[in-house]
């Protein structure tokens, strides 16, 4: 099978469009996502994971463009999201409302209020007073409000630290000590409806067994409810699944399987899956073009278009995403990260330069990569970083008064722009020169 994003006859692809074209007609930087991708991606899970079938909620955090969750609902996803702001999206994007997931530690009454009026699937609760405060919510709607409990099950998952939620030092889920103390008190509180068991130990997760110890954690604690009559439905095993950033790198979803399948089978309970990076990463890329190629006596820098403000991971995780130009006479053809991918830095031959990969913005910390071996590069031309499709444009921001990039998606030949390019009258909005009305202190 193709990748999403490959080259041929030394040009780059994304599905069936030179990447060159859509910078031609929309500029740089542009997001360009494959839509193909995340719909292949959504049926991995669903093939792999068959024997429990799974209801997989796409993690609208990690690339939340509306036009990539409408091909996510067309493709029979969920959605996972964490703010009214994500449930609102997903509802644009013509989620179904029983098909969403509201998780995070911080839920308000009014973002409650909102999610039990759409009529979600779950709550993923984080914490004891959060029950309190649905709840509550609940009771004056006079409604019940169905809640997974999120169980922090004190699992390693190997990963970065920034990105690790597992671990009982983590801000996340409770433990399975007080989540028993939570069984007593759903009892009590009448109007919460516990419909099953949540856990999300982490992202970027590339050792297989680690979401298979985290269930094998929280089995006696499923034992425990079932004991005491609650109807539990649902093992939420949260995302996490980790992809290739580089050439060769990722775990296949079946070796995962493998090894969750039989524990979520011996719950007897249905499966949520809520994969984001799985889905979108290898989905997106970010196309920049080199502004200038800078040689100082120590280094040479190609200063790219875009910066930390499109694409902030290398910055804040020192992060690896892959960096090659669009255009490559003479690149074997072939998929940009898979195992015989033509971008091995020994096919750069005498050809090759040493540089830092930086964007415009006035931080030291603003690169794409440092020290990286790439083709000689000159000013003008197309540079693509790989596997930017999550926390990518999801993590933009406004700095140095920068407008967010433009966002293509690409289905077989054609394409189309899902989001506009920012522009200085964007940015401004809501500001004001002067005061509309003033306040006494
Ligand atoms: N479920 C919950 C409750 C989550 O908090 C997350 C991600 C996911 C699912 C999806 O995880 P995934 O399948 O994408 O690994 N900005 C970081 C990643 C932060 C992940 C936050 N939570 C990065 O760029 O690596």
């Amino acid at each position: 099978m193709t990748e999403a994003f490959h080259y041929k006859g030394g040009e780059l692809f994304c599905e069936n469009v030179p990447v060159a074209k859509i910078a031609a007609r929309v500029g740089t930087p542009v997001y360009i996502y494959s839509q193909d991708h995340f719909v292949r991606q959504v049926q991995a899970i669903k093939d792999a994971f068959r024997d429990v079938q799974p209801l997989v909620c796409y993690a609208v955090k990690s690339s939340s463009n509306l036009g990539l969750l409408r091909s996510m609902a067309l493709a029979g996803a969920g959605f996972d999201t964490v703010s009214r702001g994500e449930i609102y999206r997903a509802l644009r994007a013509g989620a179904e409302p029983g098909t969403i997931v509201f998780a995070g530690i911080g839920k308000q009454a009014e973002e409650i209020e909102y999610a039990l009026e759409q009529g979600i699937l779950m709550f993923n609760v984080e914490s004891e007073p959060e029950l309190e405060l649905i709840s509550k919510v609940a009771a004056k709607r006079k409604t019940e409000a169905p809640i997974a409990l999120r169980i922090n099950p004190d699992v390693d998952p190997q990963t970065h630290k920034y990105i690790s939620t597992g671990k009982s030092e983590n801000k996340f889920g409770i433990d399975l000590k007080r989540a028993e103390e939570c069984l007593k008190r759903i009892r009590e509180l009448k109007n919460l409806r516990l419909r099953g068991i949540h856990i999300h130990i982490g992202s970027q997760i590339l050792k297989n067994d680690r979401h298979a110890e985290a269930i094998d954690r929280v089995l006696p604690f499923i034992e425990k409810a079932r004991k005491m009559d609650f109807p539990l439905e649902y093992i939420n095993v949260g995302g996490g699944f980790g992809i290739a950033y580089d050439v060769g790198q990722g775990t296949p979803i079946e070796d995962f399987a493998k090894l969750m399948v039989p524990l979520i089978q011996k719950t007897g309970l249905k499966m949520i899956s809520e994969p984001g990076r799985f889905i979108s990463g290898n989905g997106g890329l970010l196309l920049t073009q080199v502004v200038y190629v800078k040689k100082s006596t120590d280094k040479d820098f190609l200063i790219v278009d875009a910066a930390m403000n499109d694409l902030i991971r290398p910055t804040i995780y020192q992060a690896f995403h892959k960096i090659w130009p669009a255009r490559h006479p003479g690149l074997k053809d072939g998929g940009a990260l898979g195992s015989d991918s033509p971008l091995r830095d020994g096919n750069l031959g005498d050809k090759a330069a040493v540089y830092d990969v930086v964007g415009p913005i006035c931080e030291s910390g603003d690169y794409f990569a440092l020290g990286r071996k790439l083709p000689r590069m000159n000013e003008g031309e197309l540079v693509a970083v790989f596997s930017a499709g999550a926390y990518g444009q999801s993590m933009a921001s406004n700095y140095n008064t920068r407008g967010r990039a433009a966002e293509v998606i690409v289905h077989g030949s054609e394409y189309w722009v899902a989001r506009d390019r920012e522009t200085v009258e964007d940015l401004i909005r809501g500001e004001r020169l002067t005061p509309r009305e003033v306040f006494q202190g």
